[in-house]
């Protein structure tokens, strides 16, 4: 088994285990969030250079969690019919479609919300304000009915963004969760929220629709991070994508000899706990160091970020052996956060 050998995720198969990883394009929304025709033609763009997967990027369910002001929506119906075309771009081309959904919390920036809505008050971010129980409903709600309109729209699941320190995340690590009511405490209370939104979800959705969690490996430890994973499989997430958890991560060693960073290790580690599939990314960039990880064992599916951004072929190229065009990772960081156009590397 390799890189490109099907595997089935829920029922769907997907015809290799490459991924784009959801990866926010700066500036192509409006302030209402809606799809643009960049959006269409990048998806179709990266489907077509071979990708099994393609996780579209952040998407917000509700605007008091938007990011930046002009953030991909999925808060209303007028949503919809944009993202519809999205995703029959990518399914034209064989490849299966993901749309990853967010609620910033208590990062949602000042331009966007007033307040930024938490777990718990952040003491160093004077505008954090603590949810009530009926806000966390509220929000639960807005996830749920987000999943229904990307069914709608006829993506084939959803990725919950459990990770970077956004709000599940926010939930989900003792670091910033203090809650001291069913929210808050011990493990499980902690992955109240993210619970109640997938059980809302299962309940919305056809049993074929996936749902995924892309969960931060160090939540803030590693070893809460295999633990919030064993739980995730028990609520029924169909696979887990391992990412970082943001400044209140604490990311841990890697060991001698492992060949790839520590957000990888981190993906590898929950791989060894759990049966669902598990997705690993960061700095995987060439194709026999993602064999590396798929064909031992060590993951189910490689995400492949960046270096598919520079080169859209990166899973055709990967397969014939050709060389690939490789992100030249942009210090201090990728200019891609500025927006997409600025990558020194853009077609
Ligand atoms: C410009 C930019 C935007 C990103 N947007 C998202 C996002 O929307 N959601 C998310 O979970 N991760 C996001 N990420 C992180 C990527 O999904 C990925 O984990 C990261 O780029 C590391 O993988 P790579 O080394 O293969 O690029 C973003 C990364 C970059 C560079």
């Amino acid at each position: 088994m390799d890189i490109h050998s099907p595997i089935t995720i829920n029922g769907i198969t997907i015809k290799n285990r490459i991924a784009l990883p959801p990866i926010v394009n700066f500036g192509w929304s409006d302030s209402e969030g809606i799809v643009s025709s960049k959006h269409i033609a990048h998806y179709e763009r990266i489907a077509k250079g071979g990708t099994g997967l393609i996780i579209v990027e952040a998407t917000c369910v509700n605007p008091t969690g938007k990011i930046f002001s002009y953030q991909l929506g999925i808060w209303d119906d007028k949503h919809v019919e944009g993202l519809s075309k999205i995703a029959e771009a990518v399914h034209k081309h064989g490849a299966k479609i993901i749309i990853q959904l967010n609620h910033a919390g208590l990062s949602t920036r000042k331009a966007v919300a007033e307040k930024a809505l938490g777990p718990s008050v952040d003491p160093e971010n004077n505008r954090s304000v603590e949810l009530t129980r009926e806000q966390i409903d509220g929000l639960v709600n807005s996830f749920v009915i987000a999943a229904q309109r990307a069914h709608l729209a006829g993506f084939d699941g959803v990725e919950l963004h459990g990770a970077h320190g956004y709000l599940l995340n926010q939930f989900a690590s003792s670091a910033i969760n203090h809650r001291t009511d069913e929210y808050g405490g011990n493990h499980g209370n902690r992955l109240r929220f993210a619970h109640q939104i997938i059980k809302g979800i299962r309940e919305v959705s056809p049993t074929s629709f996936i749902i995924g969690y892309r969960m931060a490996g160090c939540s803030p430890t590693l070893n809460d991070g295999i633990e919030i994973a064993k739980l995730l499989q028990a609520y029924g997430v169909h696979y887990l994508h391992v990412s970082h958890g943001g400044e209140k991560g604490i990311n841990p060693s890697v060991p001698d000899g492992f060949a790839f960073n520590h957000v990888v290790y981190m993906g590898t580690e929950v791989k060894k706990q759990v049966s669902v599939p598990v997705m690993v990314v960061n700095q995987i960039k060439l194709p026999e160091r993602a064999n590396m990880l798929v064909s031992n064992g060590l993951a189910d599916m490689v995400a492949i970020g960046r270096d598919m951004l520079t080169d859209p072929d990166w899973a055709t190229k990967a397969k014939s052996q050709e060389p690939i065009n490789l992100c030249i990772d942009c210090q201090p960081r990728c200019k891609r956060y500025t927006k997409p156009e600025s990558c020194p590397l853009a077609e």
